[in-house]
């Protein structure tokens, strides 16, 4: 199983800005590259809190052998009522990890073949399998125009509803090659499956749901001078954070990053998954 290479650490240590005695919050522990980071950076009396809903990293988390450390099995949402009150500084590291990705038992990856899982989580909830077999054809439709942008997102629906008719059990691949019949033949820029497996992930985990409700309630547990920093994976996500982050200026925030930055091209050529990496950066004014 392939590790996760931390996308654009020297931007996310230098935009964190950690203070040595701070404490600061990881919420997307993931494989722990930018917790490493952020602890390097503490003096004995700073304290790390890290949280991740996904069971592998827990795992990961517990190679961690550290007193300043701290790590918690929740999503965003859940991780705030376990954190302490003020926190110095907090990283999102959205999206999925490379060894999600790359295990076909989680079932997010239309290149490895298994079965249509995709919960980051899997001790709860609904796989995508048994979403689109619960949801109305207009309803899948709608799911993914809504979260995968997909233009041929009606005619994908109906496809999927025909084929769930004969064979309600789902592959990666078959529903992968269910896209690929519904595009037209020619030279596609991205796989025909993309938008359509973008939109189940982010259905099956509440993505954007989660950074809307909780990326406020975080900003508001900054303490004065306290930084947060986000790094995102795709538009919508990256509309969320923009506006939240616009919004929080009228109440004494300034933001750091006026456009958001992107991997520089060393790290492009050897990590495809920065190559859409977006990070913004904000701070909570002094008092
Ligand atoms: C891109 S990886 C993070 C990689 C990490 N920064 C590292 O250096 O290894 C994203 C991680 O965030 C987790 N994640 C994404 N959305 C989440 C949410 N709403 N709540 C909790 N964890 C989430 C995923 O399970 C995944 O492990």
């Amino acid at each position: 199983m392939a590790g996760h290479i931390p996308v654009m650490s020297s931007e996310v240590m230098e935009w964190l800005a950690v203070r040595p005695d701070g404490f600061y919050w990881d919420g997307t522990f993931g494989r722990g590259g930018h917790s490493r980071s952020i602890l390097d950076s503490l003096s004995q009396q700073g304290r790390l809190w890290a949280t991740d809903r996904d069971e592998a990293a827990q795992a990961e988390a517990g190679r961690i052998n550290d007193r300043r450390f701290t790590f918690k099995r929740a999503d965003l949402l859940a991780a705030l009522d376990l954190l302490p009150s003020g926190m110095d500084g907090f990283l999102w590291d959205l999206g999925v990890s490379t060894p999600q990705l790359t295990t076909p038992q989680r079932g997010f990856s239309f290149q490895e073949n298994g079965p249509l899982d995709m919960r980051m989580d899997q001790s709860e909830g609904e796989t995508a399998g048994e979403l689109i077999n619960r949801l109305q054809e207009k309803e899948l439709a709608d799911l993914i125009y809504t979260f995968g942008e997909e233009r041929l997102s009606r005619r994908i629906a109906r496809m999927i509803c025909e084929a769930r008719k004969q064979d309600s059990q789902w592959t990666t691949h078959r529903l992968a090659e269910i896209c690929t019949r519904a595009y037209p033949r020619r030279h596609h820029r991205i796989h025909p499956a993309t938008r359509t497996f973008q939109a189940l992930r982010i259905a099956v985990n509440d993505e954007l749901n989660q950074i809307e409700t909780v990326l406020p309630l975080a900003l508001n547990r900054l303490n004065p001078s306290g930084r947060a920093v986000v790094i995102s994976f795709h538009s919508l996500e990256d509309r969320i954070v923009k506006h939240t982050f616009k919004a929080f200026v009228a109440h004494g925030f300034r933001i750091l990053t006026k456009r958001p930055l992107q991997a520089n091209e060393d790290e492009r050529a050897v990590n495809a998954a920065s190559r859409s990496a977006k990070l913004r950066a904000i701070e909570r004014g002094a008092p």
